[in-house]
């Protein structure tokens, strides 16, 4: 029986898939991916204070990859309650916020057993707020947003939902020899093809991209702001999955993520070096503004764009009234920028956050296949 877009898909075909995956033109993006992604794990492990992107990437990866399923939130709101994620009272931020809590979750959960289907469903439950399991309803379908025509229906079956879940578990394990990133690909493909879930399939899915290429190996911490390539993307991207299901066209889906995985990389690896600019120029400013501030207090500055006295008086071990002289005379210089937020005073590292906000400079190199 052929593919048709309002029947459940019970015969999605398991994976490896059965046609030649690695053509010239995917192996010669997949090495070029992973130099970008060296490039950027090796940036990283320069920096002289690498928290500022554990800190901040992750954040913008959760915003990219939340905007997707319409939640909107602003990167202002995301920062200042980045530290304390209840006090957070717009619910977009609550959502936002809860996918970077699941993707650090994930890597918890994957340093003490390896990636499986019981890892997605953990990460699904703190995306979502609520247990989620494997579908046991009919009923789900991927339909266009102004008619509500299925697009593409998912297997319908617990078990048979299970056993496509296995076999994708297998495939993440025994890739058959095929390069990380391309298998991370075709898993990515083959999980949302799957479903699993009610709903966050997609942010789970997500989720799991980094997983993967931390669980290869190929980036140590979660700096690769993937989900951007997405939602800039996001027509050709949904595009791309069902051409997958409907033609076969690996070549054209798996070119696309390796595009992404490149490009994300690249932009990444040019932001560490301005980051690392401004930090130098932030420390001559401290130092002019303030005698006594120690080297804490640009640590502090620069893991997130936002602090509060608390932060620096935790941070320094300093009293209250010394944390407020310094970081009301960063104000006077006009390094930081001071907001109210209900009773409390937010200071902004404005140029820092301008700095991670801007669109990412293009990557150098050959232009890309699109
Ligand atoms: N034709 C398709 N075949 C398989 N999967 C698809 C297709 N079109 C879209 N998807 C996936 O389904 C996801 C949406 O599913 P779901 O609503 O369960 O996830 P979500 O996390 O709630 O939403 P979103 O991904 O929009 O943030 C998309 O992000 C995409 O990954
Ligand atoms: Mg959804």
């Amino acid at each position: 029986m052929t593919w048709q877009s309002a029947v459940p898909y019970n015969d999605l075909p398991e994976l490896p898939p059965g046609v030649e995956i690695e053509t010239r033109a995917v192996l010669k993006a997949a090495i070029e991916a992973r130099a970008a992604l060296a490039a950027l794990n090796q940036a990283a492990k320069r920096m002289t204070n690498p928290t500022v992107l554990i800190n901040s990437i992750p954040l913008l990866e959760a915003q990219a990859s939340s905007e997707i399923e319409n939640i909107v939130t602003t990167a202002d709101d995301l920062f200042k309650f980045a530290h304390d994620e209840s006090a957070a009272t717009n619910p977009a931020t609550k959502e936002t916020l809860k996918y970077r809590t699941a993707l650090f979750a994930g890597i918890s959960l994957i340093q003490a057993r390896p990636l499986s289907s019981t890892t997605a469903a953990q990460v699904c439950t703190i995306v979502k707020g609520r247990e989620m399991d494997v579908r046991r309803l009919a009923g789900t379908y991927i339909g266009n947003p102004a008619t509500q025509a299925a697009i593409y229906t998912p297997p319908s079956g617990e078990s048979v939902i299970r056993d496509k879940l296995s076999n994708w578990e297998n495939f993440l394990h025994q890739r058959g020899g095929l390069d990380p990133l391309v298998t991370m690909a075709i898993a990515h493909y083959q999980f949302e093809a799957i479903h699993p879930f009610e709903d966050g399939n997609g942010r789970t899915g997500r989720i799991m991209n980094i997983l993967m290429l931390m669980a290869a190996g190929l980036i140590e911490q979660p700096i690769l702001y993937l989900s951007r390539h997405i939602i800039e993307k996001k027509d050709k991207y949904y595009r791309l999955l069902l051409e997958v299901t409907r033609d076969g066209n690996w070549e054209q889906w798996i070119l696309f993520m390796l595009e992404g995985i490149r490009t994300t990389a690249l932009s990444t690896v040019a932001k560490i070096d301005q980051i690392q600019a401004l930090q130098d120029e932030t420390l001559r400013m401290i130092r002019e503004a303030t005698s006594a501030a120690n080297a804490d207090l640009l640590a502090v500055l620069y893991e997130q764009p936002y602090c509060r006295i608390a932060n620096v008086v935790e941070r320094c071990g300093v009293s209250r009234p010394t944390a407020t002289n310094w970081l009301n005379a960063l104000v006077l210089e006009g390094v930081l920028v001071d907001v109210k937020s209900g009773r409390e005073r937010i200071f902004i590292n404005s140029r820092f956050f301008q700095l991670l906000m801007s669109p990412e400079i293009a990557p150098e190199g050959e232009p890309t296949l699109f």
